[in-house]
């Protein structure tokens, strides 16, 4: 029996090197990686960052040309049978059979994935429930819209009912409407324990909905985390900033503050200050402007964002190309 693994995906020195008429590519270069069980995690990187190949290498469609790695407990070079048995996989640009109705390609996949017969009906039909295509089950694919074939992708990779699932680029395409059906979908099968991994070049789109990033570059991974511990180391590496408002003499508490430990600057604004610290002072700034009399309406720490993230972390390392 294989025991049930804290990470979903791990890799060590993964490595792909493609060669080709005498030049050679490193898509893949020695990465070291891993995939929290239950997590969103999102594989964001520009084109040609590495990522399709990282996926392919994880679903055995690819051999390393170094390193290894484990998806769901099982090598994925020896028991990479194992790993496509249990893994929901949405390739870049999966295509459909277009003649064929939305359920007989389910039904096709189904057959291929060796669902028992008896089964496959009612596990098509849960699916496409789940997906939002039921209603629209018997028309044919070459009817659908990209976000409807969008979806039918997804109902694919779910057909083994994975616990794992690897989306690489699922919302390439998709208009807002599309793109935010899409995340709900993704919340949704999320909050039934299934973890799954996005990869995609549209970091704003789709960074917000991960619980958990890799920024890949070049075949390097340039930073990973939970986005909740990214974002606090982000704010002790480029300080706090804390918005005060103030009901009183704004000049005298912004003098006091000014002179405190680890202040970078104090600015008045219209019955408010705004403090760049490089710790968070806030219980400091309270007790100080008490002892002054001088009464806060309101006091905030403005946390950075995802985009302030990605800005530090990927143009940063892509500026150093
Ligand atoms: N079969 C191949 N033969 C040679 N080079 C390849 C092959 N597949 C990918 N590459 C190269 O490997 C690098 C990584 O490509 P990959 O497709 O993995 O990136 P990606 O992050 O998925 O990009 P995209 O966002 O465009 O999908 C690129 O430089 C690409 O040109
Ligand atoms: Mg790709």
């Amino acid at each position: 029996m294989t025991s049930i693994p804290e990470y979903v995906i791990e890799t060590y020195g993964l490595t792909k090197v493609y060669r080709s008429g005498g030049g050679a590519v490193v898509a893949v270069d020695k990465l070291d990686f891993t995939v929290e069980k239950s997590s969103i995690f999102g594989l964001l990187g520009p084109n040609g960052a590495g990522k399709t190949t990282l996926l392919m290498m994880l679903t055995g469609l690819t051999l390393p040309t170094n390193g290894s790695g484990r998806v769901l407990g099982y090598d994925i070079v020896r028991e990479s049978r194992e790993i496509r048995r249990r893994v929901g996989f949405l390739p870049e640009g999966f295509g459909f059979y277009e003649h064929l109705t939305a359920e007989q390609n389910l039904e096709y996949i189904a057959a291929l994935n060796d669902i028992p017969k008896p089964e496959r009906r009612k596990r098509i039909e849960d699916i496409l429930s789940l997906v939002g295509l039921y209603e629209v089950k018997n028309r044919r694919v070459s009817s659908f819209s990209r976000g409807m074939k969008q979806r039918l992708g997804i109902a694919q990779a779910l057909i083994k009912d994975p616990e794992l699932l690897l989306l690489d680029e699922p919302t390439a395409g998709l208009d807002p409407e599309g793109s935010r059906a899409f995340k709900d979908l993704v919340l949704k099968l999320n909050s039934e324990g299934r973890t799954i991994v996005l990869s995609t070049h549209l970091l704003f789109e789709v960074g917000p909905l991960c619980s958990s990033i890799a920024i890949m570059n070049r075949g390097r991974i340039v930073v990973q985390g939970r986005v909740k511990d990214l974002i606090s180391k982000l704010m002790s590496e480029v300080g706090y900033k804390i918005y005060v408002e103030v009901r009183g003499d704004l000049g005298k508490l912004a003098s006091a503050l000014t002179g405190m430990e680890g202040v970078r600057g104090v600015r008045i604004g219209v019955d408010s200050l705004y403090v760049d610290s490089t710790r968070d002072i806030r219980v400091d700034i309270v007790k100080i402007a008490s002892d002054m009399k001088v009464e806060i309406s309101s006091i905030r720490v403005e946390e950075p964002s995802l985009e302030d993230l990605f800005i530090r972390y990927y143009r940063g390392e892509a500026s150093n190309a």
